[in-house]
């Protein structure tokens, strides 16, 4: 079929078969296909979707793109991703806490999508830290150090790693099946025998309602189940960014003080329930307190510091990561009670500041972000500081503060949301 054929069977709502949808991303994979026809195809699966078996059919095809891990010969192997957050530095915390808990975690990234962040990004605001793994590093560091994170490679799911990028600089992230495949090609593929999937419901998460986000996890789930994995799944709230910052460089400051015991109740909170459901999932230990001891006893951060260390992080510069030297400091307007603290401009926001890409490429500014100082359902005086914002030399911050002042509001009464809305449970088998 000539590409321009396909392209217009998936714009008439057509249905691909498997045959074809192989030649279309080894066509693209070997460069005969061009970036436009892709972006083309990619926005007519986003208004035409795709049925459950075009999702399982994309998902293996990706995931088969480059090496397979087999990680068989391991104990207790895991793996975490969550669809798009805001603020969301779970995986820098949940990571090394499960390693620590006697899990081997060997967990394949991505880097920052429309307005959300990029576990990849994060790590490389530490100075030395390498996320391009030869499928050998990867597999020597999960037997030594128990714990691995990389980015999709020209070894590891590198279909899915130009997609990913594309559908950032194209507005088609907004996909259910392109979400479930990106995400679960990689798990495919990383090998892994337990998963946890945090999926985020909300103004800041690529699917709004509590119905979409149901349907993604069961997908997944079911994709998972397929292949043998054993999947759980959490929808949380992301209404609000998750802990107080949104930033590359700040996350990763804000993921090291969870790790010693003293992060954001949010975060903490969300890192102990993905981490107590994948250990169920694995037969390991997974109470609740004794998880929670993990981040205030040193051993979850310990395990961090030999991690970052593994991949060529310098462990005397976590101390001192570099921030973008100026600061604006945003004010309350009024007096009251902060109702909503809209995670989907916050990431813009910070993107405007040249935290994120517009482009395939595009060099990133690891050290801007924002500080909040109050979350939904603090009491704020006027004048008192909402959040802190970090630019350099002003750029993109005009656009940022009017995105910021968009975001928050403030009521004469307010309810922090609840942060784990739910867990679902496992599909029937068949
Ligand atoms: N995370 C991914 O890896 N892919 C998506 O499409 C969304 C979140």
């Amino acid at each position: 079929m000539r590409t321009s054929e396909f392209i217009l069977a998936k714009r008439n709502g057509e249905a691909h078969t498997r045959e074809e949808l192989e030649d279309f991303i080894q066509g693209y994979l070997s460069g005969d296909i061009p970036d436009y026809q892709v972006s083309a195809w990619l926005m007519a699966v986003c208004w035409r979707g795709m049925s459950d078996q075009e999702t399982i059919d994309l998902t293996n095809i990706l995931a088969c793109s480059g090496h397979m891990l087999d990680l068989h010969d391991l104990p207790h192997t895991v793996d975490k991703h969550s669809t798009g957050g805001v603020g969301d530095k779970t995986s820098l915390v949940l990571a090394p806490l499960l390693a620590s808990s006697g899990a081997k975690v060997a967990k394949m990234s991505g880097r920052g999508l429309g307005h959300t962040g990029g576990t990849i990004d994060k790590l490389e605001s530490i100075p030395g830290f390498s996320a391009i793994l030869s499928e050998s590093a990867f597999l020597r560091q999960i037997h030594e150090i128990g714990v691995v994170v990389s980015g999709q490679s020209t070894e590891l799911a590198p279909a899915e790693g130009l997609l990913y990028a594309l559908r950032n600089a194209t507005a088609t992230v907004q996909s259910l099946p392109l979400i479930a495949s990106s995400i679960m090609s990689k798990k495919l593929a990383g090998g892994a025998g337990s998963l946890v999937l945090d999926v985020k419901v909300g103004s800041g998460a690529f699917l709004k309602t509590r119905e979409e986000a149901r349907r993604l996890g069961t997908t997944m789930m079911r994709i998972g189940r397929e292949a043998g994995q054993e999947v759980r799944i959490v929808l949380s709230n992301m209404e609000e960014p998750l802990g107080y910052t949104v930033g590359n460089t700040l996350e990763v400051i804000e993921a090291m003080q969870c790790l010693k015991g003293a992060g954001p109740r949010d975060l903490t909170e969300l890192c102990i329930t993905l981490a107590e459901e994948v250990l169920s999932a694995t037969g390991l230990p997974h109470e609740r307190g004794e998880i929670e001891k993990r981040l205030t006893d040193g051993r979850a951060y310990d395990t961090f510091e030999r991690w970052i260390s593994a991949q060529g992080g310098k462990l005397e510069a976590l101390e001192t990561l570099e921030l973008a030297p100026d600061r604006a400091v945003r004010r309350a307007p009024k007096a009251g009670f902060v109702s909503e603290v809209e995670a989907l401009q916050i990431g813009q926001a910070v993107n405007t500041l040249g935290g994120g890409r517009s482009k395939k490429g595009d060099v990133i500014d690891l050290g801007v972000g924002i500080e909040l100082h109050a979350k939904i359902g603090t009491e704020v005086e006027r004048g008192d500081p909402l959040a802190t914002i970090y630019h350099r030399s002003g750029k993109g911050l005009e656009d940022a503060i009017a995105l910021f002042d968009r975001a928050i509001t403030i009521a004469e009464s307010a309810t922090p949301p609840p942060l784990i809305l739910e867990s679902l449970p496992q599909i029937a088998d068949g």
